[in-house]
């Protein structure tokens, strides 16, 4: 069975409580036990993981590249300037998909870039959970189609 790294970047640990007008009240569990559920009804199992340490994250995106693992990203506030990050994401060897819970082109001016887009197969926004959801979806599509 093919393993999905579900990599989530800085505050979104704080699900539930940060913000939940924006993001919901939904815990990063409940996220974890979504993507769980979605991964086993495509026949995929996922690896869900969090940090607020751009150097931890760098390092499991070197980690997807050597053991060509898809991935579903979401950088969180990375997303705008890591160029780091983007640089790493560059080196991969298997699909990705960027997500966000919210939709950042209905928000502040500084989050409409994302310095990501590009070196992704494509972005899901705007739909909550949903978001990795399809996300999920799109990967196995990926998969299917190599
Ligand atoms: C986010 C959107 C980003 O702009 C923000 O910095 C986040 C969460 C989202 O999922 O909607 O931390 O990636």
């Amino acid at each position: 069975m093919r393993t999905v790294l579900v990599l989530n970047g800085p505050n979104l640990s704080r699900l539930g409580s940060r913000e939940p007008d924006v993001y919901g009240t939904a815990t990063i569990d409940d996220l974890a036990s979504a993507c769980a559920g979605t991964a086993a009804e495509l026949g995929l199992s996922v690896d869900f993981r969090q940090t607020d340490d751009e150097a931890e994250l760098l390092a499991w995106v070197h980690e997807a590249a050597d053991r060509r693992m898809p991935i579903v990203l979401n950088p969180a506030a990375f997303t705008h300037y890591s160029y780091a990050l983007r640089d790493a994401l560059a080196m991969r060897t298997a699909p990705l998909v960027e997500v966000h819970l919210s939709n950042p082109a209905a928000r502040e001016a500084f989050r409409h870039t994302s310095v990501v887009a590009a070196v992704a197969d494509g972005t899901v926004a705007g739909f909550g959970f949903l978001s990795y959801q399809l996300a999920l979806r799109a990967v196995a599509a990926l998969i299917a189609g190599r």
